[in-house]
């Protein structure tokens, strides 16, 4: 059985100001049965890990590097984003892929260096729209899944997270059985490279125009564990029915 999470990806939002936020969810769920992860911007990990210790909140980082140092300007490594006191990361969003011509191999390199730094990475695929549009998604999200994924996976080092491009920040969201027949070949994809106990231990995250009116209805879709969310993660108000809905 997969653990139910409920993600924020703040994306380049938010400032120490922002923490509140935090602490408000800090207050409002100082238990859940379900993981609740913060992804905010790296200059604020540190304290967002500080703020969270011993709370049912987990913090998370937004991308990392596939190297342990060096000449890389601006980047930051796994083994510093877990340093901070953060436990996971996310890579691959569909915003570096575009925006920095990430690779399949970069992603899956970057999943690597999370895991060897005892981070959690979850591991973002999704169609666009000419995809879908042709046909073609199962093909793609097969394609990010086997490329992007590392070898030797689990439940505690990967998360999955289907995000159709066409969905994010559009106000869009596919309709369930569309959501059931991807999450559904990918749950089958992962029981066939990593055998049927591990594959059904891995969580499967939808992403995309999620909020508190339509999470509990996405949230009942079969192979669907949680939800890793843009917009409505940077208000506690409107985070907190969400978690709740899981
Ligand atoms: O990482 C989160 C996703 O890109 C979804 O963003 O909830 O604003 O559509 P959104």
């Amino acid at each position: 059985m997969a653990k139910k999470i409920a993600a924020g990806n703040w994306k380049m939002n938010g400032t120490s100001a922002s923490l509140s936020e935090l602490e408000t969810l800090t207050k409002s769920h100082s238990t859940c049965d379900c993981a609740i992860v913060i992804c905010p911007p790296a200059p604020l990990l540190f304290r967002a890990a500080n703020l969270t210790q011993d709370s049912a909140i987990n913090i998370g980082a937004q991308d990392c590097h596939t190297d342990q140092s060096g000449a890389f300007t601006g980047d930051v490594a796994a083994h510093m984003i877990a340093d901070t006191g953060a436990s996971y990361v996310i890579v691959g969003h569909s915003e570096r892929r575009e925006a920095y011509a990430e690779r399949n191999r970069d992603v899956r390199n970057k999943a690597e260096a999370a895991r060897d730094a005892g981070l959690t990475a979850i591991v973002c695929l999704g169609e666009s729209l000419e995809d879908r549009e042709a046909d073609n998604t199962l093909d793609i999200i097969g394609g990010q899944l086997a490329g992007s994924v590392p070898n030797g996976a689990t439940a505690d080092t990967v998360v999955i997270a289907y995000e159709p491009i066409w969905a994010i920040g559009t106000g869009k969201v596919p309709t369930l059985d569309q959501i059931i027949q991807v999450h559904d070949f990918i749950r089958g994809e992962l029981c066939a490279r990593f055998g049927t106990e591990t594959g059904n231990q891995i969580s499967l995250l939808y992403g995309g125009s999620v909020k508190a009116s339509n999470a509990a209805e996405i949230f009942k879709a079969k192979n669907v564990d949680g939800a890793l969310v843009g917009g409505a993660s940077l208000q506690a108000s409107d985070f907190s029915p969400i978690i709740d809905a899981l």
